[in-house]
């Protein structure tokens, strides 16, 4: 199969990412059948596609016309069979391996040999996925950014199994959909995570050791590096827990000490302090 002959596409999950990516599928010209488990989640991703097209309406990259050209190629249902004929499937369902694997196994009952399945799990390894289904060599990983219309970045990872092939493709496909791709090799964190997350902990640690005050790492991250937002800001935004989720991957992986959880993330489980989405996390949001 070649790019060319790939007209639709199919988006399993419609949560924050597969809206993204049903999007931006769209705006490169494809016909995009979306899966989700209901009408109202499908209901909350229409929106959030609408918001994020306006906006670049508002820019004068696309007129209203496209944009409605743009929505009416995206289709959507909450039966897996509607994927059926479809060459080349995203998958965005819950970073949970039971979900992941259950979905597989209703798509591999529908699909045709030569579908191909690319996930977007941010910490499933990619191998351990492609073994879940009947065909292997046409499983491999693309990794998208949140928000995924603004990010440029796809990291396409093949697992032991992939065809030299699908990676071709993917990485085909990450071009026709206007993203930049990177390859790596399947492990954990990829590229972007395995040096952003350890620079999170090294965040934390100075915290930790009194180095300087939450305000004050993050003050030095945005005004001397140009980060957009400072290491403990991100971690609250994220999420306190998934960052303490995502170190003991590596730790678990790598047996490195420099992965191994810091005192203070733990004890920020333990207390409950996750950030934004609890009230407390590094900054107090208990007022917001
Ligand atoms: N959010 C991020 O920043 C981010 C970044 C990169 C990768 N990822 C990865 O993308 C995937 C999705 O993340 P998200 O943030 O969009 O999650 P999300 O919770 O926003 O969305 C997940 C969607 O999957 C749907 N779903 C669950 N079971 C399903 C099934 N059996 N069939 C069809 N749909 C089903 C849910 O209803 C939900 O709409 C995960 O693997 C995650 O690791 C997330």
């Amino acid at each position: 199969m070649n790019i060319e002959e790939i007209k639709t596409v199919g988006m399993a999950g419609a949560g924050s990412m597969g809206a993204g990516i049903a999007q931006i599928a769209a705006m490169a010209g494809l016909q995009v059948k979306v899966v989700d488990v209901s009408d109202a989640v499908w209901g909350r991703a229409e929106k959030t596609i609408a918001k994020s097209l306006e906006r670049i309406v508002k820019k004068e990259t696309i007129t209203e016309d496209e944009m409605k050209a743009i929505q009416a190629r995206i289709s959507f249902s909450t039966d897996v069979a509607t994927l059926a004929d479809v060459p080349f499937i995203f998958e965005a369902v819950f970073e949970d391996v039971n979900v992941k694997k259950e979905l597989f196994n209703k798509l591999d009952a529908v699909c045709g040999e030569n579908t191909i399945y690319a996930t977007n799990t941010s910490s499933i390894a990619i191998t351990e996925m492609a073994a879940m289904v009947k065909r292997p060599a046409n499983f491999v990983g693309m990794h998208f950014f949140n928000p995924v219309p603004m990010m440029k970045l796809v990291e396409v990872i093949p697992g032991l199994q992939t065809r030299e092939e699908t990676k071709l493709l993917a990485l085909e496909m990450a071009k026709k959909i206007g993203k930049t791709a990177i390859t790596c090799k399947d492990t954990p964190g990829f590229v972007v995570n395995r040096l952003f997350v350890p620079y999170i902990i090294d965040a934390i640690r100075l915290l930790e050791e009194g180095v300087a005050s939450a305000e004050d790492i993050d003050t030095a991250m945005k005004l001397g590096c140009n980060m957009p937002m400072g290491p403990l800001e991100f971690q609250d935004f994220a999420g306190v827990d998934i960052g303490y989720h995502v170190t003991n991957i590596f730790y678990d992986y790598l047996k490195q000490e420099r992965h191994a959880a810091p005192g203070l993330l733990r004890n920020m489980i333990k207390a409950g302090y996750l950030g934004r989405k609890t009230g407390r996390g590094f900054y107090d949001y208990s007022d917001k």
